[in-house]
């Protein structure tokens, strides 16, 4: 899971140079261990670096490319080699003739590499990449010309790739894409290409989305889209409503601030046009033609998965048989899939090789199958029956938190809708968390709870019922960016083990809401804790006595179960969000891990 950037630009256009480090900027979300660029105004320039693009950018002075106007570049999460500068990408041939940036996994890259190894090639990386421009070079040494050989070499790959490649002596770059994003940007003073759009919207806001299969020719005057047989095609334009500053940081110290305070409006864009609180009804057109819903399977990895835990939830209280799986651990041996089912991916990105590997597994076994992702035209939403958005906005910060909520709130509605419940008190709860929400932006005592907290031994979530789902999330936020020790449990099963674990030294963060018998019977959880002296931080809304045993309370207000979750995650985010921030830790890029993962 890398980012691509590629880029020619008329006379009139932007330096290339420019666009491109733009360009990775946006993209580090994909992978930081290395940077690289390769410019292609009269002869290849290669410039790459290991570490984030400010490593490669040290060693950049960009009035040195002044003019140059064509030009690829790449952000790397490793899969094959390791953080490096000779893994970094762009990759060349030996004499330089053309450069390769590569995302995804060619499968078959060792039986080329050894073929080529024993023709007398000598890879300079690591990497699958290489094998693409000594097999182009290889093709162009046969007398084709850039294109045919471009396409020659795509010929031989099996796997997931988006791939550019620019040339010495041209103004072209060529692009391909299978199973890996690739969406171009249709300028007025140069063309685009990128694994994702916020790396040119500054630029455009015009796309076009490859699919599978489909070739890009783009020069500074046309950009031309083929398919494999070299068929020119009519692709359509679409035009991105996002304002360019969504995709920036608009003044907040990191993304994940920035995308945890965006909630509030994420929700109401998500809710948009969906909620009727005459009628009750909650109105989802995108799932009309579904047809009659007996099962419902969800698949997800996650932060998705947690929400798909709680969609799943919230279809069997309503009557459905409904179950959610780690889209890892799906298979025809873990759940009989068949034509009368219903697959559900979830997953932001639409983009994870886990979640997609299930998806196309229960469409081939006949299944109907729904993406509920944020990002249009991913590859869940172009590969699935139907679709529907969360439209949470662009989401940089590798921690998932503004698309959970939106999550949440979108598997809400999608259960409403396949069981056509009308509620007016669900859909006046629903039009309430915004706020409510906001309130808690507003109020929040996170900040010092983590100052309290910052370097416990371990950090535990307990929450019951909708709220278990949350325990998990509050537990993987804050493992993933504060690199603590912290687990999440159902409060009933902390005496089925993980007690042993709780000291004075592990805070145990307890999410109850509501007076019913799960808030009870959490009590009693919260009570095994405080009894051994460990400090138990409730997140409550005062309507049980939680928060008597607890050493500290942060509030939510009072809402509906399903609402609360929703509501109540969000002091977790800033409980995370705050401890990472004491520690000093890299809060938008946790290390090892990437925002889309690509691979299985
Ligand atoms: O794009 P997806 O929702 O399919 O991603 C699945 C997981 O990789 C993702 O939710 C991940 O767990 C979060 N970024 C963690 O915050």
């Amino acid at each position: 899971m890398c980012g691509i950037i590629g880029y020619v630009g008329t006379d009139r256009g932007d330096d290339a140079i420019e666009v491109l480090l733009d360009g990775l900027s946006q993209l580090e979300y994909r992978g930081y261990d290395s940077a690289g660029i390769a410019l292609a105004d009269g002869g290849i320039a290669v410039h790459k670096r290991e570490g984030e693009l400010s490593a490669l950018e040290s060693t950049l002075s960009p009035e040195r490319f002044d003019g140059d106007s064509i030009g690829i570049g790449h952000t790397r999460w490793s899969t094959h080699g390791p953080p490096s500068d000779a893994n970094a990408h762009p990759h060349t041939d030996a004499e330089e003739r053309v450069a390769v940036v590569h995302n995804g996994i060619i499968e078959n890259y060792q039986s080329i590499r050894d073929e080529l190894a024993a023709a007398g090639v000598a890879f300079r990386s690591e990497t699958d990449t290489e094998v693409v421009p000594h097999l182009i070079a290889g093709f162009l040494d046969e007398g084709l010309d850039h294109e045919a050989a471009f396409r020659a070499a795509i010929d031989r790959l099996e796997g997931s790739y988006a791939i550019a490649a620019v040339f010495d002596g041209t103004e072209t770059v060529y692009a391909v894409r299978n199973e890996s994003p690739l969406v171009l940007g249709v300028g007025d003073d140069g063309h685009f290409l990128a694994s994702d759009v916020p790396a040119f919207i500054e630029y455009t806001d015009r796309v076009i989305y490859l699919d599978d299969g489909q070739f890009a020719r783009l020069t500074p005057a046309e950009l031309v889209v083929t398919d494999g047989d070299g068929r020119e095609l009519e692709p359509s334009i679409e035009t991105i409503s996002w304002d360019p500053d969504d995709a920036g940081k608009s003044g907040y110290d990191h993304y994940m601030r920035k995308e945890i305070n965006e909630q509030p409006a994420a929700l109401r864009e998500c809710f948009r046009g969906r909620l009727d609180e005459l009628s009750g009804r909650i109105d989802v057109p995108e799932l009309d033609e579904l047809g009659p819903v007996e099962t419902v399977t969800f698949v997800a990895c996650g932060t998705s998965y947690h929400a798909a835990m709680f969609g799943a939830r919230l279809l069997r209280e309503q009557g459905i048989p409904a179950h959610a799986f780690l889209a890892s651990e799906f298979g025809a041996d873990v759940v009989p899939i068949d034509s009368t089912s219903i697959v559900v991916g979830v997953t932001q990105s639409g983009e994870t090789a886990d979640t997609m590997r299930a998806i196309r597994e229960a469409n081939r076994a006949g299944a109907t199958t729904v993406a509920l992702t944020n990002v249009v035209g991913s590859s869940a939403a172009r590969e699935t029956d139907h679709v529907l958005y969360i439209r949470a906005g662009p989401e940089i910060s590798v921690a998932a938190t503004k698309t959970f909520a939106s999550q949440q709130a979108a598997l809400t509605m999608f259960a409403a809708a396949v069981t056509d419940r009308r509620s007016r008190d669900l859909v006046r709860e629903l039009r309430a968390v915004p706020d409510r929400i906001q309130s808690i932006l507003d109020t929040s005592s996170a900040r010092e709870i983590a100052e309290t907290y910052r370097g416990s031994g371990a950090y535990f979530f307990i929450g019951r019922g909708y709220h278990y789902p949350v325990a998990l999330e509050g537990a993987l936020k804050m493992k993933e960016i504060t690199y603590e020790h912290a687990e999440g449990f159902a409060a009933g099963e902390l005496k089925h083990g993980p007690l042993a674990l709780v000291s004075e030294e592990t805070p145990v963060f307890a999410v109850a809401t509501g007076d019913g018998p799960l808030a009870e019977k959490t009590i009693g959880n919260v009570k095994e804790v405080e009894a051994r002296g460990t400090p138990v931080v409730a997140v409550t809304d005062g309507r049980s006595d939680v928060g008597r045993y607890a050493d500290h309370v942060l509030e939510v207000p009072a809402t509906s179960p399903v609402a609360s979750s929703i509501v109540a995650n969000v002091q977790l985010q800033l409980v995370a969000y705050w401890t990472a921030n004491e520690l000093g830790r890299p809060i938008d890029k946790p290390r090892n891990l990437a925002k889309s993962v690509t691979v299985e």
